[in-house]
C-alpha cells in the first residue's frame, strides 16, 4: 500500500514537471515560511506547487504580486522566474515586509522589489453603485506592463475602529498595465472573479478554475487608460 502511494506521488510530481530532488528543494523553501510562527496565512503547499509550475510554464518577465504577506508565494515565484524576470510584490503591513525580507533567501530577493503601500477602498464609475473595492494606493505601474499577476491581497484593515474588507479591485485599475496574454492567478476571491468576468469580459477570459484559485488571461483588447474601459454586463 505504501509503495503504491509512493508511486502515485511520483506520478503526480512527474505530471507537475518536477523531479523528486526539485520537489524536495521547493518544499524546503516553502517550509521556511510554513514553519514560521507568522505563517498562518501563506499560500497552501498545493497552490504553491501550482504557482511554481505556472511561472515555469508561462515564463513571465514582469510579475506583480498583490499581498506579499511574509513572502512565501514571492519566494516561490522568484524561484521559478526565467533569467531576466523581475517580481514586484505589494504589501500594506510593515511587520510583514520586515518578516518577508528576513525569510526570503537573499539570492531570490535580487530579482524582487518589495513595495509597501497603504490599502484603500474605492468605487469604479460606470459600475453599479454600492460596489466597493479594496486595493493598494501606490502600485508602481512603471515596473509593468505585467505578464503575470498573483492576486492575494490586500487584507482587510481597521478604519475608525471598524473592520473594512472589500472585494479586490486592483485588477480593474491595472487593466491598462497588463500585457496582452498576461496570466492572472487569483487565490480564492470568487466574488472578484465573478465581477471581472461579468463587467470586464472584453479584457479577461477564463483559463481554468478550481475551488481554490482561478486563472484568467488578459485579452488583446486595447485599454489606453482606466477612463477608456468598456464595461460589459454578462451574467456569469
Ligand atoms: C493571504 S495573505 C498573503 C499571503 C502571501 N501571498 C503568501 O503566500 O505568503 C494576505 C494578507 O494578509 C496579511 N498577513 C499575512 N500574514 C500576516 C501576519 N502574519 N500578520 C499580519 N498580517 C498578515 C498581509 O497583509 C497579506 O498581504
Amino acid at each position: 500500500m505504501i509503495s503504491f502511494i509512493k508511486k502515485i506521488k511520483k506520478l503526480l510530481q512527474r505530471f507537475a514537471g518536477r523531479s523528486e530532488p526539485e520537489e524536495r528543494r521547493l518544499r524546503t523553501l516553502y517550509n521556511r515560511f510554513a514553519d514560521s510562527p507568522e505563517g498562518a496565512h501563506i499560500i497552501s503547499w498545493r497552490d504553491a506547487r501550482k504557482l511554481h509550475q505556472a511561472i515555469q510554464q508561462y515564463a513571465p518577465r514582469r510579475v506583480l504580486e498583490l499581498g506579499t504577506g511574509i513572502g512565501a508565494a514571492s519566494a516561490v515565484i522568484a524561484d521559478a522566474l526565467p533569467v531576466g524576470g523581475m517580481l514586484t510584490t505589494m504589501e500594506q503591513n510593515e511587520k510583514c515586509v520586515r518578516i518577508a525580507t528576513t525569510l526570503i533567501p537573499h539570492g531570490l530577493q535580487k530579482n524582487m522589489r518589495i513595495v509597501r503601500s497603504e490599502a484603500y477602498a474605492f468605487t469604479v464609475s460606470g459600475l453599479p453603485t454600492g460596489l466597493y473595492f479594496s486595493g493598494y494606493k501606490t502600485i508602481p505601474t512603471k515596473n509593468g506592463p505585467f505578464d503575470f499577476v498573483l492576486v492575494d491581497g490586500p487584507a482587510g484593515w481597521v478604519e475608525n475602529g471598524a473592520p473594512v474588507k472589500y472585494t479586490n479591485g486592483d485588477l480593474i485599475m491595472l487593466i491598462p498595465h497588463l500585457a496582452p496574454g498576461c496570466i492572472v492567478y487569483i487565490d480564492g476571491r470568487k466574488t472578484a472573479v465573478k465581477i471581472y468576468l461579468q463587467f470586464f469580459a472584453d479584457y479577461f477570459s477564463l483559463v481554468s478554475e478550481t475551488p481554490w484559485y482561478t486563472l484568467l488571461k488578459r485579452t488583446d483588447a486595447p485599454a489606453r487608460d482606466i477612463h477608456s474601459l468598456h464595461f460589459s454586463d454578462i451574467r456569469v
